[in-house]
């Protein structure tokens, strides 16, 4: 019988910063949860990768005088690093310049072309290039961008739009009629009624003002909209758009797409309307995580407080910082990261009930039995509640498995960690010990603690890539089927003269004081190097946006400059700045108002041969009208010297 599919998502990263342990976060819950499918025999797909368009890539990318393609090449390999070092079993890296993913945007970006979904016209509004939105005015807070909080530029251009109005109406449906779409309830609510119901206007899914994007096949002066190239990546990883898409027909729709709570707009109501409009499925579901924070704020580089999580992985390993990631922190609710909170999980969790657990149990077969257990084995009266709650433990574990609520899964299985080490405490081996008549009860007892701690170990292996193997080594059962799931209900299923062998402590035990002040030091050097970087980056910003407001020969022949005579100039009345100047162009006569008094009388302005800007707006100045404005030079204290022709030509020729 073919295995039951789960298709997993990630957000796919912008290669824009070096990711932090908030990037982390959301890739390790993705990770742990495609894990657990796959221990419980579902056929999985797990897909990330990397957003590579869009304007705030190409700046940064021109910033340091490379072309994007170099600039995100660079980058995307330190993304792969970090995932390879958190162990994140990704089944494919989806990559936005992929040839495949290009193609299949293009076609997708066609085909809503075709059916009238996507239509031409003008935007005009405000753009966050951050987070790579588009707002209103009335959507701005205080000027600025309302998700991040910073400045936002005037756009004026022409683009596509996505006809994402015509589809509210079904997505309120939709959503109303599938509670389980958008997870957690509260952000279904959000959606609702801060976006859904206000109503929703179409969306501008083409730029033409920079270019580092997919082009527009039909019209390539234009890149599709970078959300909308993102979106797609769900289904282009497939093969959707592409000649072979047996991929798609057989994972998709997703079972969930797990994303920050700031992208699940873009996600719940963006992403269906497209497939809508594509006359594909919705994925299942759309969980939205909360952030990991930082003294109340989002960790972000630009407030350099973020956390490197390769300086906590070399402290502690791996697996301490997955474990604590998912159970400080509710999966859908904010959490604050702090050092001590680590430490002590680490300290309490990892090292005192499992390391412990682990360390005594194996110890004591050692020590009472030479590494193995005689297979004569005698119950005690505690034996009952231990197994009923390894029962109960496991039923909890997957339920809040399936629900996504990874740390309640953890505090339910911590359950029955603390329960076995309350068992050696009850049975008290090192009693039992002292009697030969008790030996098949000290046997039996460490049997069962045993036994416990495969059926931990079991659940764990989601979590932590580490240790369970280290606990199946010690227990001599690695790599055979007595660490698989389905086995975990089974108690007893351990050899009866288990042999085990002594290994190195799990989680050694922390110096909290000590500890804290090395760890406060490594993240202040880490953040640093960031900083030190930023502001590297963010100085070559600035002349790259001073050079972008230079103008092009373009803009240059939008103003016309031409030579003319001043025949007449005389002051004006009530301005003591203000000449009136009477400048003969070529056959035509104009008046035009200069504040050069100070400089020059009427009378030396007369005969004068000057460069005028022709096409200027006339306006009115001191009741006067002026048309044009004549050139002069400005020193340094302002004053003003006229630009004439050198060689006296006839008024009227072209200046350039
Ligand atoms: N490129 C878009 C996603 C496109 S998906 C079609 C993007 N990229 S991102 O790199 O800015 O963010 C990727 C993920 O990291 C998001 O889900 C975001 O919420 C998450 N996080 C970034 N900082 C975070 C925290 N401090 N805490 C938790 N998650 C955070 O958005």
């Amino acid at each position: 019988m073919d295995k039951k599919t789960f298709y997993v998502t990630t957000p796919i990263y912008y290669p824009s910063d070096k990711l932090h342990i908030g990037h982390s976060y959301c890739t390790v819950a993705a990770d742990t949860l495609a894990k657990y499918k796959r221990l419980r025999g579902y056929d999985v797909r797990f897909m990330t990768g990397s957003d590579e368009h869009g304007q705030k890539i190409e700046r940064i990318a021109t910033s340091l005088g490379i072309t994007p393609k170099e600039y995100v090449d660079k980058v995307v390999a330190g993304i792969k690093d970090l995932w390879a070092s958190l162990d994140i079993t990704y089944d494919k890296f989806i990559r936005t310049t992929d040839e495949d993913h290009v193609a299949a945007v293009q076609k997708i970006f066609k085909t809503l072309y075709d059916k009238g979904d996507i239509y031409k016209s003008e935007y005009e509004g405000w753009y966050c290039t951050p987070c790579e939105s588009f707002f209103t005015e009335h959507q701005l807070v205080d000027g600025k961008c309302p998700d991040c909080g910073r400045d936002v530029e005037r756009v004026k251009e022409e683009s596509y739009f996505f006809r994402l109005s015509k589809y509210q109406d079904r997505l309120i449906k939709y959503i109303e009629d599938h509670p389980e779409f958008i997870q957690p309830p509260s952000r279904q609510t959000e959606m609702i009624a801060n976006f859904l119901k206000p109503g929703l206007e179409d969306l501008c899914v083409s730029r033409t003002s920079f270019s580092w994007g997919i082009p527009v096949t039909f019209d390539p002066k234009h890149v599709i909209y970078v959300w909308v190239d993102a979106l797609s990546n769900y289904i282009t990883a497939l093969g959707y758009g592409s000649d072979n898409d047996e991929l798609f027909k057989k994972y998709w729709p997703a079972d969930v797409h797990i994303v920050g709570k700031e992208i699940v707009r873009f996600h719940s109501i963006i992403w269906p309307a497209m497939l809508m409009a594509l006359d594909l499925p919705l994925p299942k579901q759309i969980f939205g995580h909360g952030w990991l924070v930082i003294d109340g704020g989002k960790m972000s580089k630009s407030k350099g407080n973020v956390v490197d999580p390769k300086v906590l992985i070399d402290r502690y390993g791996l697996d301490a910082v997955r474990y604590f990631l998912l159970r400080e922190i509710a999966f859908g609710q904010d959490g604050n990261f702090t050092n001590e909170a680590l430490i002590q999980r680490i300290n309490s969790d990892l090292a005192n009930d499992l390391g412990n657990l682990v360390s005594r149990t194996v110890g004591m077969i050692d020590k009472y039995f030479g590494g193995q257990l005689p297979a004569e084995h005698a119950e005690t009266e505690f034996d009952a509640d231990l197994k009923s709650v390894a029962a109960d433990t496991i039923v909890k574990f997957e339920e809040c498995m399936d629900k996504m609520l990874f740390s309640d899964a953890l505090s339910a299985l911590w359950v029955l960690i603390r329960r076995t080490n309350k068992y050696i405490d009850e049975t008290q081996p090192w009693v039992l010990a002292k009697n030969e008549e008790d030996m098949p009860k000290l046997a039996g007892a460490l049997y069962n603690v045993a036994e416990s701690i495969r059926i931990v170990s079991i659940m764990l292996q989601p979590f932590m890539p580490k240790c369970p193997k280290a606990i199946h080594k010690q227990l001599n059962i690695e790599g055979t089927d007595l660490t698989d799931w389905e086995n975990i209900r089974i108690w007893g299923l351990l050899p009866k003269d288990l042999k085990v062998e002594k290994g190195p402590a799990l989680f050694p035990r922390i110096d909290m004081k000590k500890e804290l002040v090395e760890l406060e030091a490594a993240i202040k050097a880490a953040q640093a190097e960031n900083l030190a970087n930023k502001a590297k980056h963010e100085a070559e910003e600035e002349k790259e946006e001073e050079k972008a407001s230079e103008i092009t020969i373009d803009d240059f022949d939008k103003v016309h400059l031409v030579t003319g005579e001043v025949i007449a100039s005389e002051s004006v009345k009530g301005s003591k700045k203000l000449l009136k100047n009477t400048v003969k162009v070529g056959n035509e006569v104009r008046t035009i108002l200069s504040g050069i008094a100070k400089y020059y009388t009427p009378e030396e302005m007369v005969g004068k041969k000057v460069v005028i800007v022709e096409n200027l707006a006339p306006r009115k100045m001191m009741g006067e009208m002026s048309c044009g404005m004549i050139l002069c030079a400005a020193d340094k204290d302002g004053n003003l010297s006229l630009i004439t022709d050198d060689k006296q030509f006839e008024s009227g020729c072209d200046v350039r």
